[in-house]
């Protein structure tokens, strides 16, 4: 079949031409793409409404405390694919996933070997424990090391306002032989924000919002990449099919059992910046 009115998209790119380098080459391509889309969906009047509609309602679900396009493009596999194509982990480089909406900004600086817990969680203690190094395997001595993770009732300190604000998130350094270490409880699986566009579209589209057990971690040091990414526990159910792609084989953890305490090591590697 021939293409349905072929000049239309060139007539869009080509007023571009005095745009801004960069912006025209994203937005050419971005255009040839929706255009495509149109085209080989044979895409309806009420549909393409519908999408505007379904975008005004994501954009509206926004607030400080919710970001309801992270959560779409999460969903979608948008984050994974544009934290891929930033952060190739090479030899002796930890592979990434992605930020997620939970990361609170700046948090309380703790010693090495303090827990994370401001309340008591009923959950099985776990300890984390490694080292980071550069990619020639050198221990970096004062790396910042910012972990999070829910709690056992599956929610984050800033969604849950019956828990101390801090619960579960910390910042550390690395000591002197690039070694860090923190308290904390096994991590549970959970269900992404679902009241909203995006969880609608799980839903209808007839996938669950759930994240397989995690803890986040966002390492940086100067003269090194940042590296945000989390350790999954092996045995979760949803590793599979976790609800924003970001399982990666390399993170997944088995956690060695010392009586009742757990116990994670994992060194972790930076890239030069
Ligand atoms: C998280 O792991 O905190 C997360 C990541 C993406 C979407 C929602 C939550
Ligand atoms: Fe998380």
């Amino acid at each position: 079949m021939d293409e349905v009115f072929p000049e239309l998209t060139e007539d869009v790119i080509a007023r571009m031409k005095n745009g801004e380098p960069r912006l025209r080459e994203v937005v050419t391509l971005l255009v040839r793409h929706l255009h495509a889309f149109a085209r080989e969906a044979s895409l309806t009047q009420d549909e393409w409404r519908a999408g505007i509609d379904f975008l005004t309602r994501t954009g509206q679900k926004c607030s400080e405390s919710r970001q309801e396009f992270i959560l779409l493009s999460d969903i979608l596999g948008v984050s994974m694919l544009v934290d891929a194509i930033a952060n190739q982990a090479g030899h002796g480089v930890t592979e990434s996933t992605v930020l997620g909406p939970f990361y609170a900004g700046p948090q309380r600086e703790l010693n090495k070997g303090d827990t994370i817990l401001l309340r008591e969680e009923n959950g099985a203690p776990l300890v984390m424990k490694g080292r980071i190094a550069n990619e020639s395997g050198v221990s970096i001595v004062g790396a910042k090391v910012e972990v999070w993770q829910t709690a056992i009732n599956q929610l984050y300190d800033v969604q849950d306002h019956d828990q101390p604000r801090g619960h579960l998130r910390a910042t550390f350094r690395t000591d002197e032989r690039g070694e860090y270490e923190f308290k904390t409880v096994l991590p549970v699986s959970y269900p992404i924000p679902s009241d909203g566009p995006a969880g609608q579209l799980l839903q209808r589209l007839g996938r669950h919002p759930f994240r397989p057990a995690h803890v986040h971690f966002m390492i940086s040091a100067p003269k090194y990449r940042t590296l945000v990414t989390h350790l999954f526990l092996a045995g979760d159910k949803y590793l599979e099919s976790d609800a924003v792609f970001g399982v990666k084989p390399s993170l997944i953890v088995r956690p060695e059992r010392n009586n009742h305490v757990h116990m994670v090591k994992y060194d972790f590697g930076l890239a030069w910046g």
